[in-house]
């Protein structure tokens, strides 16, 4: 059972999904501790409804990135987290997580990566006019949604979309492939070659 992390900021719908699926055996794996630097993330209330133990760390409450992510290191230490899975973790992150979870921190943003990455990824699709989005799934390195990619999903835009039509859609798709880009992982089906991500 690979032991999972979950960041999360806010309502928790794909930490739900990675639960289900731990739940249901689509899964290796456990949710063994959920951490939120918002307190007032819905998402906490989903894990706790789970048994799962929660924490919310307030990065308004520490004087630098780095302190605050010590203190997120030393609760995934505590809880022997193997894979750190970022679901709508709305935080850049540091060196200091980086460096203890390189190659063991994966995140899911709602754009086909490289186009779109950071904030607002469905606004920036619809502003600048492709027909076809989605959802990307990959490693976290240094830059902001820049690591290598595991699993994405294409979700074709609509003429009468608006942010919140089109970011329902690709929710769904991220439903669906963060928890089997964290199966491969469970599984040790996957091997790092530079930034390309390959099948063993
Ligand atoms: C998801 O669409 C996720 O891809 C996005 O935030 C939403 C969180 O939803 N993440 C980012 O934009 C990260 N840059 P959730 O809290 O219901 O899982």
């Amino acid at each position: 059972m690979l032991k999972l992390g979950i960041l999360i900021s806010g309502e928790g719908s794909n930490l739900q999904a990675i639960i289900n699926a731990c739940e249901s055996d689509r899964i290796p794996g456990k949710v063994v501790v959920v951490i939120s630097n918002n307190p007032d993330a819905h998402g906490l209330e989903r894990a706790k409804k789970h048994n799962i133990p929660v924490f919310a760390i307030d990065h308004r409450s520490y004087s630098d990135r780095n302190t605050y992510e010590l203190e997120i290191v030393k609760v995934l230490q505590q809880h022997e987290v193997e894979l750190v899975c970022l679901a709508g973790y709305m935080r850049i992150v540091g060196e200091v997580l980086l460096q203890r979870y390189r190659g063991k921190m994966i995140n899911i943003h709602p754009s086909l990566l490289p186009s779109f990455p950071g904030l607002h990824a469905q606004r920036q699709a619809l502003e600048h006019g492709v027909l076809i989005t989605g959802c990307t799934v990959h490693y976290v390195d240094e830059g902001c949604d820049t690591g290598p990619i595991i699993i994405q999903s294409a979700v074709p835009i609509m003429e009468k979309d608006d942010e919140n039509t089109l970011a329902e859609r690709i929710l769904a798709q991220e439903h669906a492939i963060y928890p089997e880009a964290i199966r491969l992982i469970a599984e040790d089906k996957l091997k790092i070659e530079g930034r390309i991500v390959k099948l063993k």
